[in-house]
């Protein structure tokens, strides 16, 4: 059977070279005559797969050495309770920036462990660089780089003179190259450009360790869970391995470095469609449009199942908006080939002439 172009938000598409490896080692993995998810995570096998992620994510991104990489379960969403637990120590207040559904969702889980300081409040916009007032006694200042629903993109690194920066990577992660060392605690959510789901990537600063709440799970504490190479339990075995193929694969692509320039082009070429025509809208200032996530909405809604269905029909398939938004979103990771891209631009334009 094809394979269709799949704009997912996520999960989301994964390499397809990525997937028939998989397919190909899936009964058998390392003539070890066994899947890599009958084995034990204690085996010497499978402990390599979670020691070569962690340096293949440090080589990507250029993580300097006093970062530790983390692989922990339960989503990002349960991140946004674990980073307070895990650093506030005896502090009790966290600066916040609200850019949208995710942002949001973090300030209200943070909320029952801190206080919530909002810097600022913005749709489908950024709070304009250096206009952030910080707390002088915040643990830290949370937010979310890439809105996967509304797709606003942050085009700065957000830096308090006074805490550590903690963001949500979850939807930009991998996708073009950053400073790490910006950034106290960088967390990512694998579902879109890392693997599949099951696993949240943390890449902390290691100062920050050693102030967990005593509550903290052990399962959750960063430093317990940084001695341990992420294994004070048994991980999602089957996730790691394929996070460990997808970051080869990134590594075989030219890194971090050349994928980016792939994803501009495929992120330039839907906002050319959108900006050249009056029949499509997309409502995000320029500089804050994601090139993970696109956003669209056609001026006569009722369009919208019509478009869905057909652009169906020529192989392109998961464009429907966050549910609760409605309209069109197309989103573009790492693993949707350029050529995708193409053909939803093809088929944009070609739906415009017959319907605009
Ligand atoms: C930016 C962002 N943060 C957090 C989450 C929550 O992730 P999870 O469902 O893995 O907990 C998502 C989910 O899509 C997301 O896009």
């Amino acid at each position: 059977m094809e394979r269709n172009y799949n704009f997912c938000a996520g999960p989301s598409t994964l390499p397809e070279a990525v997937l028939k490896q998989a397919q190909a080692e899936f009964l058998n993995w390392h003539g070890l005559g066994a899947s890599v998810m009958e084995i034990s995570h204690r085996s010497k096998d499978f402990e390599a797969i979670m020691v070569q992620s962690e340096q293949k994510i440090r080589s990507l991104l250029n993580i300097p050495e006093n970062y530790k990489i983390i692989f922990q379960q339960g989503g990002a969403y349960a991140q946004f309770s674990m980073i307070p637990l895990n650093l506030l120590g005896n502090q009790t207040k966290v600066d916040a920036i609200d850019t949208g559904n995710w942002s949001n969702k973090a300030m209200k889980a943070m909320a029952k462990y801190a206080e919530i300081n909002v810097l600022a409040t913005a749709k489908d916009t950024l709070p304009e660089e250096g206009s952030l007032k910080f707390s002088k006694d915040a643990a830290f200042v949370h937010y979310c780089d890439n809105e996967t629903i509304s797709g606003v993109e942050f085009d700065y690194a957000v830096q308090s003179e006074y805490a550590p920066t903690v963001v949500d990577m979850s939807s930009n992660i991998l996708s073009r190259e950053f400073d790490v060392s910006k950034f106290g605690l960088i967390y990512a959510g694998a579902q879109k450009n890392i693997g599949p789901s099951g696993i949240t990537v943390v890449i902390v600063r290691e100062d920050l360790l050693g102030k967990a709440n005593p509550m903290t799970p052990d399962v959750f504490n960063y430093e317990l869970q940084s001695k341990n190479i992420s294994m004070v339990n048994t991980p999602p075995t089957f996730s790691m391995y394929m996070i460990d193929l997808v970051l080869t694969w990134l590594q075989n692509q030219g890194g971090v470095s050349a994928i980016e320039k792939i994803n501009n082009e495929k992120a330039a070429m839907i906002y050319n469609i959108i900006d050249s025509s009056d029949f499509y809208r997309n409502p995000v200032t320029k500089n804050a449009r994601s090139r993970m996530n696109i956003p669209f909405t056609i001026v006569n809604p009722e369009l919208d199942p019509i478009f869905l269905a057909q652009a169906k029909e020529h192989g392109l398939i998961n464009l429907e908006g966050y549910r609760a938004v409605g309209g069109m979103r197309a989103s573009i990771y790492n693993g949707l080939p350029l050529e995708g891209v193409k053909v939803l631009c093809e088929f944009m334009s070609d739906f415009e002439k017959k319907y605009g």
